[in-house]
């Protein structure tokens, strides 16, 4: 497979060792529209085609997929461009800035026939995939309760860097730059953690989202420091149980660490992951009586990038697709109006109430067409 690396930045640096250790795939150029990244970044990995322009790269056409690493508010127009030139689409989270050009995404791709992929990461966390896999098999009978947590402590350390002056973390914290904040930026993993752990779907959400003082007047430079850097969430899940969800760059002592605890009537587990390490612990059985908690031990799975590969290989869609992530920015966006309107919200379809007018002659009923005086009524919350 000849893969295209769209943006140059530190995303892309840590995506290219992946894929480069992948039998059958070669990174065959590279883009971005910052000509001193671009130079760095092909120098280092031995690329010898570059490109500063998309357009230029799809001119050249020489690919058969594109991994997309540019900032979040890129990822529209670029992927858009990359499925109109036919080109599978290996894409950052979070999809897009929002649900209308998420779906306008997924459907381009999805009409187009291309493999489209969105790296939810922590998708690679082999205790994850047990864990689903039990809960999908029934070892712990109804999920009652979840709990899941992304803590970061980026603005408060600087072991990954100084926010103040690098423009990778700049834009993180600006909404006119295209970001979310930490509710689009890392918020969607540990959204998908903990419905794909759970094994099921959210369907209602209250959510209170925060940006802290952090800078005079509130900005740097070109950058508003107006986006959330931590939030809290309420859940209600498809499957019944309830559930909480957080998330900031303001967890002091924890550089990036997930965490996410399945309760059910039989049994309970908890993930954990950390740059060093990931483990699955549960309490099952008996020991529910003494709530021993025991580590399980858990087989390697496949990555995104090697499942992306396979997809494209065996041009058969895998998961996470533009579809699923869609979903997901359905579930941020309304936690954005939730915030706004202080309210739960709700992402199941409009119940239509049919009302049937009062006639006055009973025959009649049974005569007329119904359907022509339907009134449907949408109640709360779909955006
Ligand atoms: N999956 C993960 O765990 C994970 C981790 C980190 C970042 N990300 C995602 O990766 C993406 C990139 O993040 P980053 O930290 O590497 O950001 P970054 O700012 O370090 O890099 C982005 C690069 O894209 C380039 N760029 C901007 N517009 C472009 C365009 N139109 N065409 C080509 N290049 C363009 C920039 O010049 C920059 O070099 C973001 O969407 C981010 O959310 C995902």
């Amino acid at each position: 497979m000849r893969l295209l690396v769209v943006g140059t930045g530190s995303m892309a640096k840590s995506q290219i060792n992946h894929f480069k250790a992948i039998e059958g795939v070669e990174i065959v150029a590279a883009v971005d529209t910052d000509p001193i990244r671009l130079t760095e970044f092909a120098d280092h990995f031995g690329i010898e085609r570059r490109f500063l322009s998309l357009d230029a790269a799809i001119a050249w056409g020489e690919f058969d997929a594109a991994s997309n690493v540019t900032p979040d508010r890129m990822h529209h127009a670029t992927s858009l461009a990359l499925i109109a030139a036919g080109k599978h689409v290996f894409c950052e989270k979070p999809l897009a800035e929002n649900y209308a050009d998420a779906m306008e995404m997924t459907h381009a791709a999805e009409a187009a026939g291309v493999v489209n992929m969105v790296n939810l990461t922590y998708r690679n966390v082999a205790p994850l995939q047990f864990a689903r896999e039990m809960v999908l098999a029934g070892e712990l009978g109804a999920i009652r309760h979840v709990e899941a947590s992304y803590l970061q402590s980026w603005l408060v350390s600087r072991a990954w860097g100084d926010w103040r002056s690098e423009t990778r973390w700049l834009w993180r914290l600006s909404t006119s730059h295209g970001s979310n904040g930490v509710l689009g930026d890392v918020g969607i993993h540990i959204l998908d953690f903990a419905a794909y752990g759970a094994a099921t779907d959210i369907d209602h959400v209250f959510a209170r989202l925060k940006a802290f003082d952090k800078a005079p007047g509130g900005r740097i430079g070109p950058y508003m420091l107006d986006a959330n850097d931590s939030f809290t969430m309420s859940v209600g899940f498809a499957n019944g149980a309830l559930g909480v969800v957080h998330a900031s760059r303001w967890a002091t002592g924890h550089l990036n660490e997930l965490k996410l605890r399945i309760y059910g009537e039989r049994g309970s587990l908890e993930i954990t992951h950390r740059p060093t390490d990931s483990e699955l612990r549960g309490c099952l059985g008996e020991d529910i009586e003494t709530a021993t908690w025991r580590n399980i031990e858990v087989p390697a799975v496949p990555t995104n990038y090697e499942r992306f590969v396979e997809a494209v290989r065996t041009g058969k869609q895998l998961d996470p697709s533009f579809r699923h992530a869609a979903d997901l920015q359905k579930v941020i966006d309304l936690a954005i109006v939730s915030e706004k309107e202080r309210r739960e919200l709700t992402l199941l379809p409009p119940v239509e109430i049919v009302t049937v007018p009062d006639l006055p002659v009973p025959e009649l009923r049974n005569e007329l067409q119904v359907t022509a005086d339907l009134e449907t009524r949408p109640i709360a919350g779909e955006c």
